[in-house]
């Protein structure tokens, strides 16, 4: 057993069966759910929203939804899930202004979230140093946000180092989170470089019983 959290991303769910499927993959011992809320504008498709968000929290009110925010209007978004009650949200450092970056996430925590911001592979991780001691977590991307199913690359390794090492090497406790392409295989060098949470859709929720999936990935 590992020290690793385990989400699932409940992107590729009709919303006949996403209450039955949430109830089970409680009782299936994930510890957190993984919610993608895409726009159609910073990536093509669209996903969700937040009234949906808010029925299922009433359903489900002491189960951690994590949001991750695939949004071109970051700020509006963000202000909507506060709104509806979120407490862990992350938003892409590609969809924002760089200048604003740094007082946006100190407005936030007035708000008492935990903020994190997401990195798509292009995107060079160092691009955080300075942000770093102000973010609870890192969404480390390794495939290209928009759309479940899609292979894993390696490119997220050396980001989730990097963020290890510096997080030692500067006394931080960030959390570093991974998402994209998780399985049973590719889920081991994300551990042994040192990731804290990791989010698997497709491999999770491809095959019943999701306790023999999530077993294979704790
Ligand atoms: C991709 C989403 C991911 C994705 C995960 O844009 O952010 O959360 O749905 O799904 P799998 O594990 O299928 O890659
Ligand atoms: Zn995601």
């Amino acid at each position: 057993m590992s020290k690793v959290k385990i989400g699932t991303s409940i992107l590729g769910t009709k919303d006949m069966e996403i209450i039955n499927i949430i109830n089970e993959l409680i009782l299936s011992g994930v510890d957190y759910i993984h919610y993608d809320v895409m726009d159609g504008i910073f990536v093509e498709n669209k996903s969700f929203s937040v009234e949906h968000y808010k029925s299922l929290k009433n359903y489900f009110p002491n189960i951690m939804f994590d949001v991750h925010l695939m949004v071109a209007d970051v700020k509006k978004w963000v202000e909507d899930f506060i709104s509806a009650g979120a407490t862990m949200i992350s938003f892409h450092y590609e969809a924002f202004n760089k200048n604003e970056l740094s007082s946006y996430i100190d407005d936030l925590h007035k708000y008492n979230i935990k903020v994190g911001i997401a990195i798509n592979p292009d995107t060079s991780v160092t691009v955080l140093n300075e942000l770093l001691n102000k973010l609870d977590f890192i969404l480390v991307m390794s495939v290209v946000a928009g759309r479940g199913g899609q292979k894993f690359n390696d490119v997220a390794l050396d980001k989730i180092e990097y963020l290890n090492d510096y997080r030692k090497a500067h006394n931080l406790n960030y959390l570093i989170q991974v998402d994209g392409g998780i399985n049973d295989e590719t889920i081991i060098p994300c551990k042994e470089k040192g990731v804290d949470l990791v989010v698997s859709g497709s491999f999770i929720l491809k095959r019943k019983p999701y306790i023999e999936q999530i077993k294979l990935l704790k």
